[in-house]
């Protein structure tokens, strides 16, 4: 399994060096989560940080978007560097051209769905989207516990891109550790992110490791 570490739970006073710090003991991607205040009760980060990272590290930048009407930001994202975009499908009534709009920005495109919402949900559009993430937390917040049956959905996604030659990646985020990264392997994630787990660790490159050989 590929590692994202998110960059809620670093020091934002020193954000650069976390970031250098992942990359170089073995992160795959960096997850950047913003948030707006209304689709979720928190506010974080923008298109401004980035393009700040954007120049100090090569790794994919994995831009999670828990924003209400995402559609009003991803040409700034685009701009900004960022590699996915990946926006809620509870978040916007135009999905369709939500992602239409990510892909013609040269962007790979990514669909976000909260524990409550069903694969149902998305089946129109997986035939279009780089990625799909499922939450295993409720967005809004690092250190949450992970829900486990989210993973059904999971399995269902491999399910559908087999029967169907799909193409997309499956991500998980929120909860994840050493213990629930193995869970997540089995049921066959792509990319697992994890914030508080990594960078709360002691020893950073032992916790990287933990999920990438889980
Ligand atoms: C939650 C965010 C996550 C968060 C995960 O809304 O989308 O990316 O940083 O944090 P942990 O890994 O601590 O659950
Ligand atoms: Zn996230």
């Amino acid at each position: 399994m590929k590692v994202a570490p998110s960059i809620l739970s670093a020091n934002f006073a020193t954000l650069g060096e976390d970031v250098k710090k992942v990359e170089q003991l073995g992160a795959d991607w960096i997850h950047i989560d913003a948030m707006d205040g209304q689709f979720v009760p928190n506010l974080t980060l923008g298109p401004n940080i980035v393009e700040g990272l954007r120049p100090i590290t090569t790794l994919t930048l994995d831009c999670h978007l828990m924003v209400q009407e995402p559609e009003r930001f991803v040409k700034e994202f685009a701009k900004a560097g960022a590699d996915y975009i990946s926006v809620h499908i509870e978040a916007t009534n135009h999905i369709h051209r939500t992602l239409q709009l990510i892909k013609s920005e040269g962007v790979k495109a990514g669909i976000v769905i909260n524990p409550g919402t069903p694969v149902s949900a998305i089946s129109a559009v997986l035939g279009m989207v780089d990625l799909v993430l499922v939450m295993t937390v409720n967005p809004g917040f690092g250190g949450q516990a992970f829900i486990p049956e989210t993973l059904d959905k999971v399995r269902e996604l491999v399910e559908l891109r087999k029967e169907n030659g799909y193409q997309y990646l499956i991500e998980v985020d929120g909860g994840v550790n050493g213990q629930t990264a193995k869970l997540c392997r089995e049921a066959g994630v792509d990319v697992a992110v994890a914030g508080s787990y990594v960078y709360y660790a002691d020893d950073i490159k032992k916790a990287i490791d933990s999920i990438k050989e889980a």
